[in-house]
């Protein structure tokens, strides 16, 4: 196919051999089906800031770190170098958090690079070698959906001991190999020590993933695996190996004041995207 001209900067750098073909066009991104040598692998092309959905928002990017102060300072003033610089930490969120889940064995495309706004990646497939279908279009019996779910709440643990909140962990976010669960959609993950919703987002992440697998087990509704967790974590207990049981005593000895901010702050992060979806929306 003819190349587009966001990729063509990295076909004349030699990055990209061939453009095979357009796989999606999300709401974040364009993905393409690439060759790199005799590899094929995956490219994915960000949009500019204001054609993106909510995940823009300032609930994601608090806390994320920009060492540079002539770059914060810009970035704040929403100067035009500002603003591209905005783009870029938002671009590098991705493939940064890639390479740390791959470092702590959580299983998401091996990424090569980003390069001009553009993510090179692993593409990952079904055993026909076609492009993997997602967790949403995939059923399965009772002990696979168990024997699954079991294997991302192992990711949900290794990817909180290595500081990191998907924020976006849903069906539509995880492909489904041979070998199980793939995470992908990574430019909203949240640093842990550095924001405020990080809870909120674990609980919900978990919430939504594990609803998904309830439809073929539902003993899977009568879990707290989001619970579980975030308390290991927070008494300094989890480790990436951690046995988790899905269950979690409340702590009926303290008054659970925590838990009402913790409801708190999740009304008020449905509040903010809503708004931000109403007025995108309006925008379009
Ligand atoms: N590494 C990959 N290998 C195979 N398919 C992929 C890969 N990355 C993305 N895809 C496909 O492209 C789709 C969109 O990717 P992704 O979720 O990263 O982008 P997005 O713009 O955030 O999309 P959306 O707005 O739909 O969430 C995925 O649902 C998946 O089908
Ligand atoms: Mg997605």
């Amino acid at each position: 196919m003819k190349v587009p001209s966001r990729l063509q900067p990295l076909v004349d750098d030699g990055l990209i051999d061939a453009v095979l073909f357009p796989l999606m066009s999300g709401k974040e991104a364009d993905i393409f089906v690439v060759r790199c040598g005799t590899s094929t692998r995956c490219a994915k092309v960000y949009k500019e800031a204001y054609k993106r959905s909510f995940k823009k928002a300032a609930t994601y990017s608090e806390g994320r770190k920009v060492r540079n102060s002539r770059r914060a300072r810009a970035m704040e003033k929403g100067s035009r170098y500002g603003r591209k610089q905005q783009e870029e930490v938002w671009q590098n969120a991705e493939v940064d958090a890639l390479y740390r889940l791959a470092r702590a064995d959580v299983r998401v495309p091996d990424p090569l690079g980003c390069f001009d706004g553009v993510l090179l990646m692993e593409l990952i497939v079904d055993d026909q070698g076609d492009v993997a279908p997602r967790l949403a279009d995939v059923t399965m019996t009772p002990d696979q959906a168990v024997e699954d779910h079991g294997l991302m709440m192992r990711y949900v643990v290794r990817m909180l001991c290595a500081g990191l909140v998907h924020g976006d962990l849903s069906e539509f976010n995880v492909l489904v190999d041979d070998e199980g669960p793939v995470i992908i959609d990574l430019p909203q993950a949240v640093e842990v020590a550095a924001n405020n919703n990080a809870q909120a987002m674990l609980l919900r992440d978990v919430r939504k993933i594990t609803a998904y697998y309830s439809l073929f087990a539902r003993e899977l509704l009568d879990t707290r695996y989001g619970e579980e967790i975030w308390s290991l974590f927070e008494d300094g207990e989890l480790h990436p190996e951690h046995e988790l049981t899905g269950h979690c005593e409340p702590d009926d000895a303290a008054p659970d004041v925590d838990a009402v901010m913790l409801e708190i702050r999740a009304a008020l992060l449905e509040e903010q995207e809503r708004q931000q979806r109403l007025q995108e929306m309006e925008e379009d």
